[in-house]
């Protein structure tokens, strides 16, 4: 088991633990207890992971209350957090309540969101159980939900009180979910650590077989890197921007795919799309670029855009990124692997509309 700790601002939660281990999930009630005592808890998870049989070891035979969503991006909108704060209200819960999200990314976003929202505010426990959410947004305290027209239009800044990783959890994830989830290791290695990409370079074969101590160094190295730049920066005014390498191009592709692609498969190809834009941009050279292909490759994720998303669309979703000022986004580039292109201090930098359409032609 290794752990680790989180420190953001006193006022946003002050500072959380991370355990990471193999078939911990047993001990985890236990250890909620005895950091919240006996106050109100309300788990929300997924159909996927209540079928998984996750709940079972985490509850024990205990009766709390829980609301299972639907799997999928679709279940991240308004109305879902609407019925999910009315559950709450019809359990009695009060402004003690701690919130465990037990599941991917989707259940981690909602139900941090829920926790912000609900009284004013409760405390989350992050449980994590796919690798997106192991490696990226259980820890950082992003939460959000849908709108219509773009992917988080309604969010907050709301840091777990703590997280627990539990690779066992992994066993079950379902292939393509599994992979494509991996995409975020990639994307932490592109940009904090030159180190960690060459690990998963020589280890992917044990990573694919879901060996646990390699899963486990992953999550290791993941929450490590992941926490320097949210301690640096909690509410991204900068340098966290660096965690959305790849992201901007890939928000766009997930959303004009209709989510027909998964969050990570839509950053694979936008950390393609980041490459060739170094290379246009005299930052990067198609070695490196081919190095990074070949790493999401043998991931099994696509590298190129679907043909049926045009252009066009995808300019017009960047052109609404939350991220956009005068209604574009500053892009996050990377100048070697392990290392982020600063221009003047700034972590995300201007590239014209003009050469990102050059760019996704190619793409
Ligand atoms: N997923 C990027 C971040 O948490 O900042």
């Amino acid at each position: 088991m290794q752990e680790l700790t989180v420190k953001v601002p006193a006022e946003k939660a002050g500072e959380y633990r991370i355990e990471i281990g193999t078939d911990i999930l047993g001990s985890v009630w236990a250890k909620i207890e005895s950091q919240f005592g006996s106050v109100g808890k309300f788990v929300i998870t997924d159909a996927n992971v209540a079928k998984a049989g996750h709940l079972d070891k985490l509850f024990s035979g205990r009766d709390i209350p829980i609301y299972v969503i639907s799997p999928g991006e679709s279940s991240k909108n308004m109305n879902t957090l609407v019925s999910i704060i009315e559950a709450m209200e019809n359990a009695y819960l009060a402004r003690d309540t701690v919130v465990i999200a037990l599941g991917g990314g989707v259940v981690g976003d909602i139900a941090g969101f829920a926790a912000a929202v609900f009284k004013r505010g409760v405390k989350v426990v992050q449980i994590p159980t796919t690798t997106l959410a192991q490696a990226d947004s259980a820890i950082g305290g992003k939460t959000g939900v849908d709108s219509s027209l773009s992917k988080n239009a309604f969010g907050a800044f709301w840091h777990p009180s703590a997280v627990y990783i539990d690779v066992a959890t992994l066993k079950t994830l379902d292939d393509r979910q599994y992979r494509a989830g991996l995409v975020e290791s990639v994307k932490h290695a592109l940009v904090a650590d030159e180190k960690f990409f060459e690990f998963l370079e020589s280890n992917l074969d044990a990573i694919l077989r879901r060996q646990a101590d390699i899963l486990e160094q992953v999550a290791y190295q993941n929450c490590r890197i992941k926490a320097q730049v949210v301690e640096a920066d909690p509410t991204e005014k900068n340098r966290r921007r660096m965690l959305n390498y790849g992201h901007t191009i890939g928000h766009a592709i997930e959303w004009g795919s209709g989510f027909e692609l998964l969050h990570g498969e839509a950053v694979a190809i936008g950390i393609i799309a980041a490459g060739m834009i170094e290379i246009e941009m005299g930052l990067g050279d198609s070695k490196r670029l081919e190095r990074v292909r070949k790493v999401l490759g043998e991931l099994g994720v696509p590298v190129k855009k679907p043909a049926n998303i045009s252009k066009s669309i995808l300019i017009d979703i960047i052109r609404r990124d939350k991220k956009s000022i005068n209604k574009w986004p500053r892009f996050v580039l990377i100048d070697r692997i392990g290392n982020v292109h600063r221009r003047e201090g700034q972590w995300a930098v201007e590239v014209k509309q003009d050469m990102v359409e050059k760019v996704l032609g190619k793409l």
